[in-house]
């Protein structure tokens, strides 16, 4: 049991908005005898890295990991039998503030689960001759604080002075430490925040007194560099996502978060890269570089992420859509980062649980995300209210923005609780991701139920309109001008998600063979599906109130019967054509806006909204050279300015959003056509939907069964070839409608197209 936490006994940590000094813990290590296999186990409230004779061990970043930390505090082990030498070792744990003890937040709230930072650690060695030795975390330690490593901090970065060394340091006795949490100490189960590619700047610019390295691609992570440096030469190192129209770094939308690397050389050759610390940037600015230095200074980046493992490639013959699929993919890796975040950069970073919710199959499509978001749903089953409400951030890090908001329920956000595990449920067919979150679907779809009866009569208790100031609504819908008109909407949107959820958990409790729940909220489900239909609609699929995401809603998640959804469609259709193709949804609106289009015979109108490259549209930001998803459709006006004003939001302007990438789930269901049908792909459909002037399109999804692998050519023929898995059959549906069902092997078709069916 790693539980003998050891810290700086006279450190008093109080000031606000800040993270603590780091703190960095010692102990030598003597081995007299062969060593057969040696280990060590570490956590720590705060991020460590350790060192064993000035080898960092292990490759993974933010250590133990960000958990809810109250409930969960993860634990690593690491075999150190390689990196031991036989007399002396000296091991150190560097612990800053992280999430448990730093500033986080933006409200910049700190020490919100310890005073300060604490430590622990077991070593085990194991010798040749059969005996073995345990090292555990005690007052034969030591600690300093005035080590290199001055600061550090998730937003605001770190301080270096690399003129310290260890002979400077003050070390005093390790004093150990009472903890005000006792959470559950789990080995390491999440999907640690690793390296995977490394960056060279494309381009440097000098401006005035500053070198501006453009690295060609918005993404999160750190720097790294090498330099011949003079003693005492203090460098500055500034991080951004856009330049402002004159080569200058915009750094004004990450409020707060210093983004900053300060270092300090010593003489000589050196380099570094922060390790307690990431940032979203494209461009960083290097201020107090000598000219003589710039040719031998070499600047890098480390591109940093929990989402290490592609699931399913998608490519068609559309370079922009090419490139918009490489910046979901970007927002992805920046966002999937120890916790499913809103964005990489500014002081935010929070799991925010709206933006995976619409998210999350997009997500299971391109990456393996089983063990990072079934880590995610515990916090998350740790954190639900009493009430049954889901906090809006995951964890929660005492965020409640206000406190009433989470203790009721909140349309979409909460939402996430039954739309990621169904997700992940049908992307990898595991039943057991559905059993472990049941209780906390159903506890948060009674609450949303109750609240959208509270203090209303007849139908209108099925319409969730309580308190919609307290919901997201119609979020960063770029039709309405401020935030409080995005919440407005929260009666449609709301409603929408309570028959969503309610109807998805009737389906997992059939899964699940809980036939009395399914048939309950079935049942419940339908008179939602009535209300919207009473209160919204004329009766005959045309909204009293016309918004895009309102006819969105319903359409996708078959809230009306099919000859009300065809003329819902259409008039969503017109709607569309009047906003001249243009997007208007916001987050629940985004993902499903080309398929109720699609789906309902308008497959030319969705794929004209795709390719429309006026502002707003996911293409607007490809032709303004977007190399990541923005979290505003306006992000930036046709000259580079920002255009957002004072809109109630505190200029949330991100360049590195996933959100409205749940787009990308269309590339693989509709443009590639394959989309499962049973969990897993036990079945699946291959149906692609023709349009748009593409001509190929090409992927693969990984399944449970194996490689699924579809590609499809549009000449004076129509050619598809696809490889179905064994233990798995296929729903081929060519575009001329001829259907056929297809198992184990490589399928080739070839069909002539008349013009007719081709626009189908
Ligand atoms: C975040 C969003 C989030 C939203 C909810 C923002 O500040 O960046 O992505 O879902 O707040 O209000």
């Amino acid at each position: 049991m790693i539980n003998h936490f050891i810290t700086k006994g006279n450190y008093i940590f109080k000031e606000k908005g800040i993270s603590p000094i780091p703190m960095m813990f010692r102990r030598e290590l003597d081995i007299e005898k062969p060593v057969k296999k040696a280990e060590i186990s570490a956590t720590a409230l705060g991020i460590y890295t350790l060192l064993l004779n000035g080898n960092v061990v292990g490759n993974q970043y933010f250590a133990p990991g960000f958990t809810s930390y109250k409930h969960t505090l993860l634990y690593q082990t690491y075999d150190i039998t390689e990196l031991l030498l036989s007399g002396k070792n000296s091991l150190f744990s560097v612990v800053t503030g992280g999430w448990a003890v730093g500033s986080f937040g933006f409200t910049r709230k700190n020490r919100i689960t310890a005073k300060r930072q604490a430590f622990a650690a077991e070593i085990t060695i194991t010798y040749e001759d059969g005996t073995e030795e345990v090292i555990v975390t005690d007052e034969n330690w030591l600690v300093s604080q005035n080590g290199p490593l001055k600061e550090a901090c998730i937003y605001d970065g770190e301080v270096y002075d690399a003129t310290v060394s260890v002979k400077d340091h003050v070390w005093q006795i390790a004093e150990k430490e009472e903890l005000k949490i006792h959470p559950a100490l789990i080995r390491d189960d999440r999907a640690p925040v690793q390296e995977v590619k490394e960056l060279f700047p494309l381009s440097v610019n000098r401006v005035e007194e500053e070198y501006i390295f453009d690295f060609g691609q918005n993404f999160a992570g750190v720097i790294s560099f090498d330099i011949i440096g003079k003693e005492g030469q203090k460098l500055l190192f500034l991080h951004s996502e856009v330049l402002r129209p004159d080569g200058t770094l915009q750094r004004d939308f990450l409020r707060t978060a210093k983004a900053r690397v300060e270092y300090t050389c010593k003489e000589g050759q050196q380099s570094f890269s922060p390790r307690h610390t990431y940032m979203g940037f494209r461009y960083v600015s290097v201020r107090g570089l000598e000219k003589e230095q710039v040719d031998s200074f070499c600047l890098k980046a480390k591109v940093l992420t929990s989402a290490t493992q592609r699931n399913g490639e998608f490519s068609c013959d559309n370079d922009k859509i090419n490139r918009l699929q490489q910046n979901i993919l970007w927002g992805a890796t920046s966002n999937l980062f120890e916790i499913p975040t809103d964005c990489p950069q500014r002081d935010e970073r929070m799991g925010w649980t709206g933006d995976i919710a619409v998210f999350a199959q997009t997500a299971c499509y391109n990456f393996k995300m089983e063990k990072f978001l079934k880590k995610w749903l515990r916090d998350m089953r740790s954190e639900q209210k009493k009430t049954g409400g889901i906090p809006n951030t995951i964890p929660s890090q005492g965020y409640g923005f206000p406190e009433t908001m989470p203790t009721m329920a909140v349309d979409f956000w909460g939402d996430a609780c039954i739309m990621v595990p169904y997700a992940l449920y049908m992307a990898y067919g595991d039943e057991q991701v559905l059993e472990e979150n049941y209780e906390m679907m159903k506890a948060y779809a009674n609450a949303s139920k109750r609240w959208a009866a509270f203090a209303s009569v007849g139908t209108k208790r099925y319409i969730w309109d309580t308190f919609h100031l307290l919901h997201f609504g119609d979020w960063v819908a770029p039709d309405v001008d401020n935030m409080s008109q995005w919440q407005k909407r929260s009666p449609w949107t709301a409603t929408a998600s309570l028959y969503h959820t309610t109807s998805l958990l009737a389906k997992i409790a059939t899964i699940l063979h809980k036939r009395e729940d399914a048939k309950a909220y079935d049942a419940y489900s339908k008179k939602v599906g009535e209300a919207y239909l009473k209160h919204f609609t004329d009766g005959e699929g045309k909204l009293l109130e016309e918004f895009q995401t309102a006819y969105v809603l319903p359409i996708y998640f078959g809230i009306f019967d099919e000859k009300t959804k065809k003329k819902a469609a259409a008039n969503l259709a017109e709607l569309v054509k009047k906003n001249n193709y243009c997007i208007g949804t916001g987050f629940p609106g985004t993902p499903y806006i080309l398929f109720a289009l699609a789906d309902n015979g308008f497959a030319d109108v969705a794929y004209k909204m795709l390719l429309n490259t006026n502002c707003p549209s996911w293409l607007y930001e490809v032709k303004m050279g977007a190399t990541t998803i923005w979290e505003r459709w306006d992000g930036l006006d046709e000259k580079g300015n920002c255009p957002i004003g004072d809109d109630g939001t505190d200029t949330m302007i991100s360049y590195n959003h996933y959100a409205s990438g749940a787009v990308g789930a269309f590339f693989y269901r509709r443009i590639l056509g394959l989309e499962p049908l049973e969990a897993g792909y036990k079945t699946f459909m291959v149906k692609p939907i023709l349009g748009g002037d593409l001509h190929e399109a090409k992927g693969r999804v990984d399944t449970p069964f194996g490689t699924i692998s579809v590609s499809w050519k549009l000449g004076d023929e129509f050619e598809i070839q696809l490889e179905v898995p064994k233990e798995t059959s296929c729903e081929l549906e060519l575009p001329d409608g001829s259907k056929e069902q297809l198992f184990e092997g490589i399928h080739k078709r070839k069909i002539k197209l008349t013009e007719v069916n081709y626009e189908r």
